[in-house]
């Protein structure tokens, strides 16, 4: 790697990840991310298998012959209607063929941070979006303690518009994350900002009167169970959360996610 002190400007190249770059990728990700990524999460990328990438690499050593990843920013294209922010699009006839990118991870070798690489990475990441006639939006989670990152994201003019309760469960933990937004295309939701922040409320408002009568239910059951003759119960209580959004991350991944 480079010496920064001897070279404060380097020259930094945008390529798309190749085959070659396996090793250093895999390195990065580990790292830079909390959690761990399966190897075929890296082949897809390598070999842009469902995953489109894009690299950066410093050519201020001799000859302009590095071609060392020292950043990185990898995303996927999802259907709108499969996505977690359908409700966030603009709703017009021919939903079923919007599509989104979802950011899968981002990240820029310490030693190379504030030189606006990630914002040259995430400005490449909006340029092929908006390419894309079908596409809405870019979007991503971010874990809730990522200062950097959301400071990062907010500057790039992406919308915070959700907080996702206990989104990421690492070594036994539960985090929240934020969902951030990049609208393309014209793909914006008609409601304002004001009635979206409503409909969160309404939503968390429900979830806890639905958690809290459960608990009220379960009591009142266990009472009546205790009175009564046993019985066999019809039906399974369904679970409490039982949002699609939640993702539970362990020692591997393998539906990646920018933490
Ligand atoms: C977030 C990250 C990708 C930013 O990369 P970068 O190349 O340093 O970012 P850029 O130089 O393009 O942009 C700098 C902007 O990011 C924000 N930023 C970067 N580092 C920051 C920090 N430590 N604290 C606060 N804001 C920060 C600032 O808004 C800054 O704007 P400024 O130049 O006007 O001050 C980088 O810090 C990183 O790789 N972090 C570890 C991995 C990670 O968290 N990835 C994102 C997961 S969602």
């Amino acid at each position: 790697m480079v010496d920064l002190n001897s070279s404060p400007h380097p020259t930094i190249s945008y390529r798309p990840i190749r085959p070659s770059d396996l090793e250093v990728l895999e390195k990065i990700h580990s790292d830079l991310f909390p959690i761990r990524y399966e190897p075929e999460f890296f082949h897809n990328v390598v070999n842009g298998h469902d995953i489109v990438s894009w690299g950066a690499v410093d050519r201020s050593g001799p000859n302009g012959q590095s071609d060392e990843l020292i950043g990185f920013a990898t995303a996927r294209i999802v259907l709108a209607k499969e996505s977690e922010i359908e409700d966030l699009l603009r709703s017009d006839s021919f939903l079923s063929d919007q599509t989104l990118v979802y950011i899968l991870t981002l990240g820029v070798v310490e030693s190379y941070r504030n030189l606006g690489i990630a914002t040259s990475l995430i400005r490449e990441v909006i340029k092929y979006a908006s390419s894309i006639p079908t596409c809405r939006a870019v979007y991503l989670h971010v874990i809730s303690y990522n200062n950097p990152a959301i400071h990062f994201y907010k500057k790039m003019f992406f919308q915070c518009v959700r907080r996702l309760y206990g989104f990421y469960f690492i070594s036994g933990q539960h985090y929240d994350a934020y969902l951030f937004i990049y609208y393309v295309n014209g793909g914006r939701s008609r409601c304002s900002p004001f009635l979206l922040f409503c409909r969160e409320l309404v939503t968390l408002a429900v979830t806890y009167m639905k958690s809290g009568f459960k608990s009220v239910a379960a009591r009142l059951q266990k009472s009546k169970e205790k009175k009564a003759p046993r019985w066999t119960k019809g039906k399974e209580t369904c679970c409490l959360i039982t949002s699609q959004n939640k993702r539970s991350i362990t020692a591997e991944v393998a539906g990646c996610q920018v933490v």
